[in-house]
């Protein structure tokens, strides 16, 4: 069986105090959570929150990390100290980090490349924009995204890859994927990996919703054979909901 996963991505919000005080709040309120449970907070919250949640059910995510291994990048935090902060999981690939700041597939693979060579897990984001919905051309796109940056990877490195399906045009805007769209393209995603993977693989792979998941959609999208648990941008900051989607999952 897959492990089924709420996961919440903080963006660029809450100072480090907000921060604590949120996942002070998630630590106290989650002890018996029937999926797996990470939050994803920006590089200076990480040391401070993973190790107030060292020990709980919610493990910790970066939201990015350098695609070089160590030197002279003034600004840019390396997998091997995103691991040394206590942080498991990093996210790569979200559709904000490829718009504004460029990345490129090929950055994304190596970043990709050297958190797993450091020991963290990686929530690899794909998902087309709005046009590319359209057009009919979801299914290429997030085959290339696949195919460019993580398709590469070992069968064993693959075993530590959680997929997360975020439609752009369904990030933040209140515009979910129904149901039935997700689905689709979860199975069809599902598929890929299988025909790179094999089935077995592909069975065990976890692949998440994201893209104005709330408190109100999550349980009909979980629903869902191929939808294994979401991650959250904006309902992941009021615990109240984060809370109710992971009683949702
Ligand atoms: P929203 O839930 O705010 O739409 O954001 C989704 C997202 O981008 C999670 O990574």
């Amino acid at each position: 069986m897959r492990t089924r996963m709420v996961a919440g991505n903080w963006k660029m919000n809450k100072n480090l105090q907000e921060g604590v005080a949120l996942a002070t709040e998630l630590k106290e309120a989650v002890k018996n959570p029937n999926c797996a449970v990470v939050i994803g907070t920006p590089f200076i919250h990480l040391a401070t929150v993973a190790e107030l949640l060292k020990g709980s059910a919610i493990k910790v995510a970066a939201e990015n990390c350098a695609d070089h291994e160590k030197g002279a990048y003034t600004g840019e935090v390396s997998a091997e100290m995103v691991k040394s902060t206590g942080a498991e999981y990093v996210i790569l690939g979200h559709s904000e980090r490829r718009q504004y700041y460029a990345e490129s597939y090929e950055m994304l693979a190596e970043k990709t490349r050297l958190a797993l060579a450091n020991g963290l897990k990686v929530i690899f984001c794909i998902g087309e924009v709005k046009e590319e919905r359209e057009a009919g051309k979801q299914n290429e796109v997030v085959k290339a995204q696949l195919e460019g940056s993580v398709f590469g990877l070992s069968a064993e490195e693959w075993k530590n890859i959680t997929l997360a399906y975020e439609p752009v045009w369904a990030i933040g805007t209140g515009l979910t994927a129904t149901p039935a769209q997700a689905q689709e393209i979860h199975a069809y995603i599902r598929g890929l990996v299988a025909e790179k993977y094999g089935k077995a693989a592909a069975d065990d792979t976890t692949i998440l919703y994201g893209g104005s998941c709330n408190e109100k959609n999550a349980a009909e999208l979980f629903a869902c054979p191929d939808i294994d648990g979401g991650l959250i941008g904006g309902a992941a900051l009021v615990a109240e909901k984060f809370l109710a989607i992971i009683a949702a999952r």
